[in-house]
């Protein structure tokens, strides 16, 4: 039985002017009736799975149980972050709630905001990965790469370990644009899906080893845990003192522990506009609206309306993001630096 555990804390700034800290991406959808998240769970169905976990910030708490109860999860476990710490403190905590009720659970860690087509491809990929898990591995989920991206962790696989799966070679989490052409020209690396599974003890060992104050922050944090019917808590001043890192730094960079089971399920961080762009259903000149929008002349173009009627006369390879209190035009090419202008909003301009 697996322990699935949706890592839900993220801020989605690069999805503005859709995407608020107060309602981030994951609690959103873009392409489905349903949102992220619900999509996620969805992804779940006819796994033998334990009730699922999730691990968010305090302040989403009741959009985040609101929507699991959208999907009839009414058992579930939403344990919550007074601050985010990033994904190896997150995933700790998840670790040690799995183990109070299973010393031998395996979790399968799950971002809240990825789309996956082909279901039946990472229901294989996860049975595959389960007897690894089982084994004692940290099973990590490799996508073949189709462009340099610089926000993708890159696993290099080693020696062949079943006919599912590799050794990793070695992992390197976000490199460099020229590293990234290297090893897209070499055709040796995977993405790293940002999906894990493995023994809660064994993920714990391993931060222990490589990490040991993220693990001792998150022990403290976890000793003054409080349970109601709806939410976990954990020890807020213990946790607020654990230095912030992901796991791809904290654990997967270091363990030797780690192998790759290739996945080839339609895979897509929806990390950024010309993401949704390359996901979406496309008009004849390769246009990708969603709502009142009326295109002439214009091409490769993404368009969001929420309210208002979008118009576009000649334009080419741009996006354009309309909500009732803000607009986003852009060069399609430029929307990874949509973070910058957050940045700069915040500090009031
Ligand atoms: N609970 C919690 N707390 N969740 C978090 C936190 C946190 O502090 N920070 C991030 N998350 C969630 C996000 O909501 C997302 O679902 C997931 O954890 C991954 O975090 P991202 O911030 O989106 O990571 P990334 O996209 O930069 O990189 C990771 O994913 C890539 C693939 O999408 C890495 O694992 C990369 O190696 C990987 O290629
Ligand atoms: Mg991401």
């Amino acid at each position: 039985m697996i322990y699935p555990t949706i890592l839900a804390g993220g801020s989605g700034t690069r999805l503005w002017p859709l995407s608020r800290k107060m309602f981030p991406k994951q609690f959103l959808s873009f392409s489905s009736e349903r949102t992220m998240l619900q999509e996620t769970l969805t992804r779940l169905d006819g796994l033998d799975a334990a009730e699922v976990m999730m691990i968010c910030s305090e302040e989403h708490r009741f959009i985040a149980a609101e929507q699991l109860r959208q999907m009839g999860h009414l058992d579930h476990n939403i344990i919550l972050e007074p601050i985010g710490k990033n994904t190896a403190p997150a995933i700790a905590v998840a670790a040690m709630k799995a183990m109070q009720s299973n010393s031998d659970a395996v979790l399968l860690v799950m971002a809240a905001d990825h789309v996956i087509d082909d279901c039946s491809e990472f229901h294989r990929a996860i049975s595959a990965a389960e007897a690894l898990a089982n084994d004692g591995y940290l099973v990590t989920f490799g996508v073949v790469p189709t462009a340099p991206e610089t926000g993708y962790g890159y696993i290099r696989r080693g020696d062949s370990l079943s006919i599912d799966a590799f050794r990793v070679a070695d992992f390197v989490e976000k490199p460099d644009l020229e590293t990234a052409e290297c090893y897209l020209e070499g055709g040796e690396h995977y993405w790293n899906s940002g999906m894990f599974m493995f023994k809660a003890s064994r993920y714990l060992e391993e931060l222990r080893e490589y990490s040991p104050e993220i693990y001792s922050a998150c022990d403290a944090a976890f000793q003054n845990i409080n349970e109601d019917l709806d939410f976990v808590r954990i020890g807020a001043d213990e946790f607020s003192r654990c230095p912030s890192d992901s796991i791809d730094y904290a654990v997967m960079e270091k363990t030797n522990s780690a192998v790759v089971v290739p996945m080839s399920a339609g895979w897509s961080d929806v990390g950024s506009w010309s993401a949704l762009w390359e996901i979406g259903e496309k008009d004849s000149f390769g246009n990708v609206v969603s709502g009142d929008v009326i295109l002439e002349q214009s091409s490769d173009t993404y368009v969001y309306s929420e309210s208002q009627l979008v118009a576009t006369l000649g334009v080419n390879d741009l996006v354009i993001v309309q909500t009732k209190d803000a607009i986003l035009v852009a060069d399609k090419g430029k929307v990874q630096d949509v973070k910058h202008l957050v940045a700069r909003i915040k500090d009031g301009g």
